[in-house]
């Protein structure tokens, strides 16, 4: 079995610990690889060498740092087939959500590669004569970069691009699930011209790796997707830094009296289902419109229980594995939640027969607002439906909750759209579309306990970088803001 190493300084390198831990196949239990379980000493190797490297990477003129980027995005346009077909075999998603995985990582980097000939300040007037006023960015520093498994090559993208435009090095630990897709990643930023000492990673266990990022004095930007169990320990530990926190929600769909059914039924099976629940963006409750519940939930029920759950790198497969057997024994465990609570099952609920790590797409119906199920994020394939009487009652249970990421409305009154753009509590909202499929070009990111940072965009730039406001005075003299007044 091949042995995947670190990589520091610009060579792959073994951990210190000596210890290795491996990557499994979450549709077959194979193994993909052996990784290296890092730890304190070679974070502390990765920190100093990317200090060094900072010094010579912010200053090379930002549009060429974006020649690099260009680059890197037509590699892995070149390579976009071999690691979706990875991206699969290591964390299970049908293979043509894994091809639209590395097609986002190709946005964005082309994006950011874009941003190498903007990283705009702005210009605005003083209030004094003879003084200019303007703001300019600045780089960080040495950015520690947390990334989940779900989009194991479109989130490190996310991260890495734009931490890199402005001009900062990088410490990145990819999550524990999907080493592999990371490691393949960074060696087409290296062969893309990323200079050593700028992109490092190491793989291994948060406690051991991702902690000492936090806790280490010398980074002063921390951006982390993941649990929001892990983000709020991130919170107590970091100290005064910059932190970027993208910590999961419990989304969900409005789907009105008047919504076009078929529609709806189209973008709730892709929110529920699509990546087998496993998004951040995931629609986990359906609130429909009592009128039109019957008929939605035969429809759904019926276009549920045909969907192929298999080894996502069939073509037949609509749903693949969860990540891990503990994924599976969390989603059984919301289920029985939910049975106890007194929600019906309508379909799902347990794991089909065989190997892998699959469980079936569950509904729940007569879900109330109050029930666990419809307050906490599961992240499988479970969906909870909750019968409303109008805008405002589902608006209600919508913002009931503490996570505020994605929602959606399908509604043909224009009315109920703007009402529910204004009024819904998350960072994004989708009006006749699902509450997964944002663009890279547009923030991304929540409210409330999901964190409140935005990624990607032109939003993505302020999380990697520093504005410094310039006040530059050519009156000769010393004149006094507030208090000299011009007349
Ligand atoms: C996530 O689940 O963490 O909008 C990110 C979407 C994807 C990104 C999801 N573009 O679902």
């Amino acid at each position: 079995m091949i042995i995947h190493k670190n990589f520091i300084d610009g060579k792959w390198v073994k951990s210190s610990s000596g210890k290795t831990f491996e990557s499994i196949n979450p549709a077959t239990g194979k193994t993909i690889g052996c990784f290296q379980s890092g730890n304190e000493r070679d974070v502390n190797n990765a920190v100093l060498v990317a200090e060094t490297a900072f010094k010579k990477w912010s200053d090379v003129p930002a549009p060429k740092r974006g020649e690099i980027l260009f680059h890197a995005a037509h590699l892995l346009r070149k390579e976009k087939e071999r690691l979706a077909q990875l991206v699969t075999k290591e964390m299970g998603k049908v293979v043509y959500e894994a091809r639209g995985d590395v097609q986002e990582a190709i946005d964005i980097t082309e994006y950011m590669a874009g941003e190498g000939r903007r990283l705009f300040g702005h210009t605005t007037k003083s209030e004094l004569r003879d003084k200019f006023a303007m703001t300019i960015k600045r780089p960080v520093g040495v950015c520690g970069l947390i990334s989940p498994w779900n989009f194991p090559i479109a989130i490190p993208a996310w991260k890495i691009m734009p931490a890199l435009i402005c001009g900062n090095t990088v410490v990145f630990k990819p999550a524990s699930d999907a080493p592999l897709s990371a490691i393949e990643f960074v060696k087409i930023l290296i062969k893309a011209g990323v200079p050593k000492g700028v992109l490092n990673l190491i793989t291994g266990p948060g406690s051991t790796v991702g902690m000492p990022i936090v806790k280490h004095k010398k980074i002063p930007c921390i951006s982390f997707t993941g649990s929001r169990e892990t983000g709020e320990t991130i919170l107590k530990e970091a100290g005064v830094k910059k932190i970027g926190l993208e910590l999961g929600g419990k989304n969900g769909i409005i789907i009105m009296d008047d919504a076009d059914l078929n529609l709806a039924i189209d973008g709730v099976l892709w929110g529920a289902f699509g990546t087998t629940g496993q998004r951040c963006t995931a629609t986990s409750r359906a609130m429909v419109h009592r009128k039109v519940k019957r008929k939605f939930e035969r429809k759904l029920v019926d276009r549920t229980k045909k969907l192929r759950v298999d080894n996502g790198l069939k073509s037949s497969t609509d749903v693949g594995p969860l990540i891990n057997l503990s994924a599976v024994e969390k989603t059984h465990m919301y289920v029985d939640i939910g049975r106890f609570e007194g929600a019906k099952l309508l379909c799902g609920g347990e794991r089909p027969k065989g190997k892998g790590f699959f469980y079936k797409p569950t509904i729940f119906t007569n879900v109330t607002s109050d029930m666990r199920i419809a307050k906490e994020e599961i992240f499988g394939p479970v969906l909870s439906i909750i019968e409303i009487k109008n805008l405002d009652e589902a608006i209600d249970i919508m913002n009931g909750i503490e996570y505020g990421l994605s929602s959606a409305i399908y509604t043909k009154n224009m009315k109920n759209a703007f009402n529910a753009i204004d009024r819904i509590e998350t960072g994004l909202t989708y009006v006749n579309s699902s509450t997964i499929g944002s663009e890279v070009h547009l923030p991304f990111g929540g409210v409330k306990k999901t964190g409140s940072t935005r990624e990607a965009g032109i939003e993505g730039i302020n999380e990697f970088s520093e504005t410094k406001t310039v006040y530059f005075d050519y009156s000769g003299r010393l004149q006094k803001a507030q208090i000299d007044v011009v007349r």
